[in-house]
């Protein structure tokens, strides 16, 4: 393959400028010329290709969101929208496309690999890590930190007050922001879309801590399971606690990416190369017990993902 284009998609992840580095950088030490789309998809549609050299790519392993600009693009899920994504990639003679994204984005690369023949990889990124293959998307790691920092500053107010802090991150179906920053912030209780919660068992933990000397209290809430709002204006209805809520929102998708996202996106860039460099196409790369891993991107995006019920077992066994 001499030629190959490179998308972000859906929403950004801090980590993604640190994958079109690995790509870019490494589509050149294989003698490729490399492509940028601009905002993904729709980029894609309305022809925003721009040729990416070795110094397009400096300076950017350090920062969040997306040097190329992302975009969620109802128009790819259309007939017209794909003919026409296919028509830009032929017009630039685009021979494989690495699409840097969420399990949106991996749809969009499924259908032109299945309907089109366009081969295709897909490099995940996403904070809410709700991709089944991969243990680990890029960007994750840096949003779970950036909610850890807030935690941490949420807890000194608390104690000093002795009230409930609730606070809202993201995972619009996946609580996995939740739970790792939950047990990391040692949060005394998690509230996730996979598992339904008791008010009432909530008040008597939290009674049960405050009986055993606690004076504040942290409870992380998975947007999808309800708002932070909303769940302290309940939670405060049954309870003489001082409680207030807080949503981290899109802060959490920001920021310089960690050493872990850094590492990711230099290995998950260069695999994705790798293969295309070999003619293999219609791939997804991930992670899996620590090794870097490939996988067909059909097979990738039809499975369904897991919660992790032993780490939630583990919080609840140690945060009290
Ligand atoms: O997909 C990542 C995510 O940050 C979700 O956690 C969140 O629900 C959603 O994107 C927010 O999307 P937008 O930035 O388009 O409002």
């Amino acid at each position: 393959m001499k030629r190959i284009g490179l998308l972000t998609s859906g929403g950004d992840a801090p980590g993604m400028n640190a994958a079109i580095r690995a790509v870019v950088r490494s589509g050149i030490y294989f003698g490729m010329e490399v492509f940028g789309v601009e905002r993904g998809y729709a980029g894609l549609i309305e022809d925003c290709v721009i040729p990416m050299e070795m110094r397009s790519v400096s300076n950017i392993v350090q920062l969040g969101g997306t040097k190329l600009r992302s975009a969620r693009c109802l128009e790819m899920l259309t007939k017209e929208g794909k003919q026409q994504a296919v028509k830009t990639l032929e017009k630039y003679g685009i021979e494989g496309l690495v699409v840097i994204g969420g399990d949106g984005s991996f749809r969009g690369a499924r259908a032109l690999t299945e309907e089109f023949g366009v081969p295709t990889i897909g490099i995940p990124a996403t904070i809410d890590n709700d991709i089944e293959y991969t243990d680990y998307a890029l960007g994750f790691d840096t949003a779970v930190n950036t909610c850890l920092d807030i935690i941490n500053k949420l807890r000194d107010t608390m104690t000093s007050h002795e009230r409930i802090s609730v606070v809202e991150v993201m995972g619009r179906h996946c609580g996995d922001i939740a739970l790792y920053s939950g047990i990391a912030s040692g949060a005394e209780i998690i509230v996730v879309p996979e598992i339904a919660f008791d008010m009432g068992e909530i008040i008597e933990k939290i009674n049960a801590s405050r009986a055993n000397g606690k004076h504040s209290n942290i409870i992380v809430v998975a947007e999808g399971a309800m708002s932070a709002d909303q769940f302290a204006k309940q939670l405060q209805a049954s309870t003489t606690y001082d409680v207030r809520p807080t949503c981290i929102g899109h802060v959490q998708r920001g920021g310089s990416p960690t050493m872990a996202d850094r590492m990711l996106a230099a290995q998950f860039g260069n695999k994705a190369v790798r293969l295309l460099n070999e003619g293999i196409g219609n791939r997804a790369v991930g992670i899996r017990n620590n090794k870097i891993i490939e996988m067909d991107i059909i097979e990738a995006v039809s499975m369904k993902k897991t919660f992790n019920y032993e780490l939630y077992e583990t919080l609840q066994m140690i945060s009290m």
